[in-house]
Order: structure tokens, then sequence, then C-alpha cells
């Protein structure tokens, strides 16, 4: 067998709030005693405070440069136009100084040791519930060479991507996934997309203490739910899809050992947070600054939270969004644009 010294988890951040998936990834991996070399992607959009945050928990922190599918009609249908920088994610086959690695999606969460991953061989990944003949890209086993890096960007200009992302492409590349070898098919507890605890939850609740790996895909990530600093506990939010217990382990995690390593100051005062459009752009230094001590940060972070709540349908018709609020704010927005 290869020795581990050489053998990498790796995973991707083309930004700050996905570096907050990684980190709380990485502290995943420590403390379920992983032996293997942790390796995070970045591109240079993420800020020099979280990079040096990076560097605290990953054995190595690799700059690339970002790679687009451009391919935003296929995104269309999958939902999700940010994740065309998912191409960026072949640049893993370029870490050639590790003879294997797995990669892990940013949004998953490592809850026991997985380090026997690595016996398996390229290309192995676990069905995806959406379309149980193709893979989920989210995590899988793999072999860095650059010529499989040129050939796959080959591919993706001749034959292109049928979601608009990384998964799309690999399905085609990898074709003979569904049939050739049932030794490359990872058992589905490596990869447990949230999708599964309502499609069959009958299995969910026999099988969830088997469960290794959980990957929170969809457009709400654990990162953006409400959660209650003086009570600890975190509200999942309808239609995320994600199961209670996994997002509260999530924030346990980040709460214990994540949270407290931001530097709020770092990230208030930089010119991305000055702007307070997209919300998730304020996250980093609202989180950072998340205390008891810090009621006025709390509050912000409860705005947020509550427009996301809002964004998703669920309106606090009792409170803070009760008519006389909302009624308040407009006249608000009113008499600023008048004075301008
Ligand atoms: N990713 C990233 N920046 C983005 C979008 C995605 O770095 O703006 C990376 C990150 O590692 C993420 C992965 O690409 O986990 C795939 O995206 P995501 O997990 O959001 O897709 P899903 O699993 O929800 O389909
Ligand atoms: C999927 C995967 C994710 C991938 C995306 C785009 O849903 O979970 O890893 O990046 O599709 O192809
Ligand atoms: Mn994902």
């Amino acid at each position: 067998m290869a020795e581990s010294g050489n053998e990498a988890f790796v995973t991707l951040a083309t930004n700050d709030t996905y570096v907050l998936g990684s980190l709380v990834l990485a502290e995943s991996l420590r403390r379920v005693g992983t032996q293997k070399k942790l390796v995070v992607m970045v591109t240079n959009e993420i800020s020099e405070t979280l990079k040096h945050n990076l560097h605290t928990v990953f054995d190595d922190v690799h700059v690339v440069d970002l790679l687009s599918s451009e391919d935003f009609k296929n995104l269309q249908l999958l939902g999700r136009p940010d994740l065309h920088v998912t191409f960026t994610k072949l640049h893993c086959w370029n870490l050639t100084q590790y003879s294997k690695c797995v990669f892990l999606d940013a949004d998953t969460l490592v809850i026991q040791n997985v380090d026997e991953l690595f016996d398996k061989e390229e290309f192995s990944a676990a069905p995806d519930p959406g379309w149980p003949d193709c893979f989920n890209s989210g995590v899988f086993v793999f072999k860095p060479n650059v010529d499989t890096y040129k050939s796959l960007l080959q591919f993706a200009a001749t034959e292109g991507t049928f979601d608009g992302g990384d998964q799309g492409l690999l399905n085609r590349y990898f074709n003979d996934w569904p049939t050739k070898d049932i030794k490359t098919h990872l058992p589905f507890v490596y990869n447990v997309v949230s999708q599964a605890f309502y499609s069959y939850l009958p299995a969910f609740k026999q099988f969830k203490q088997n469960v290794k790996i959980v990957h929170f895909i969809g457009a709400v990530k654990p990162w953006q739910h409400p959660y209650n600093y003086a009570s600890g506990v975190v509200t999942p939010l309808p239609d995320s899809g994600h199961d209670a217990e996994f997002l509260q382990h999530w924030w346990n995690i980040f709460i214990d050992s994540v949270q407290p390593t931001l530097n709020p100051a770092a990230h208030t005062d930089s010119p991305q947070c000055l702007k307070s459009e997209p919300p998730t752009e304020g996250l980093i230094g609202q989180l950072a600054s998340l205390g008891v001590d810090n009621p006025v940060d709390r509050s912000a972070m409860d705005s947020f939270h509550r427009r996301m709540a809002w964004e998703q349908g669920q309106i606090d018709y009792m409170g803070e969004d009760r008519f006389e609020n909302i009624q308040r704010k407009l006249d608000d927005a009113k008499m600023k644009k008048n004075n301008k």
C-alpha cells in the first residue's frame, strides 16, 4: 500500500463563504483522527486573512486559477448559476506531489474516519440519488496526473458538461462508472446527500448511525442557517433539506473551532464587506463578531438570518416581520430616496 504521507484529502474554495465550509470540513477530518494530508485549493478571490486561517488547519494551501464552464444554459436546468466555477475542481489532477487523493466538496462534513477510502482506485464515487447511474462529484477517489487534467479540459471543450458543472463533465468522462466495476462504487454512507432524508426516510432512520460523510447539497448551506448563540442551537430552514442533527454537528464544530479564530476587524474593514449586497458578503464579518458580548453584531447577524428565512418563505408575521415594521422600513426607504 502507498505511504500515507503521500496521500491527501483535497477540497476547494473559490470565495470566502466556501472557505468557512472548508475550515469546518478540515476540522471534522482532524477530529476523526485522519492520518492523511489535508489540502485546499483556493483562488485569488479569497481574502488574505482567511488564507491565514486555512494555513493553520490545512497542510497545503494551493492557489489555482479559476476555471469556469461558462455553460449557463445547463446550469439553469440545475438551478445553480453559481456552479460554473466548479470546473476549478479539475485542478485537483495537477496535485502530482500526492500519489492518491480523495476530493471532498467544501459543503461536506466527515462524521467517522474514512481513511479506508484510499484503498479504492481512480475513479471511485458514490451514486447520486437524483440519478443513481450518475455518481455525485462531491466525494471521489482519484489519482493526480497532469495528462488526465489536460485530457479532461480537452474533453470539456469538445463534449461539454450536461449539468454545467464538474459533475456533468466527470460523469461523461468516466462514463463506464455505472457498469464497469462495482469496486469503484462507494457505498452511499460516504456521500449522504440531503435529499435522501426525505426520499427514503425509513432507510435514513435505519442507517443514519452508519453515515460517514454528510454532503449539504443545494443552494442553502449550513453557514446560512439561523443560529442562536445564546442557546447554541441551529434552526433548519424549510426546504433546505438538511437534517437538524447533522446541521447542529456542523455548527458545533464551527463555534468550537473555527469561529474563535476568525478576525472580526479584518472582515468589517475589508472593502468587500463595506458592500451590503449580496448578503453572504457581510456574513463572514457577522459570524466573526458573533458572541454574547457583541450585541450589535448579533443583531446584524439576526437581520441577515431573518432575511434568509424571509427568502425561504418563513415570515415572522407576529414578530420582527409584522406589518408595522415592514411599513416603517418602506417609509424609511422612501424618505432616504426623497432626501437624495
Ligand atoms: N465551490 C466554490 N465556490 C463556489 C461554488 C462552489 O469553491 O462559488 C466549490 C466548493 O468546494 C463546493 C463545490 O465547489 O462545495 C461544489 O459546489 P456546491 O457544493 O455548492 O454544489 P452542490 O453540492 O450543492 O451541488
Ligand atoms: C453536484 C455536486 C457538486 C458539483 C455540482 C456541479 O450536485 O454535488 O459537487 O460541483 O453538482 O456539477
Ligand atoms: Mn457540494
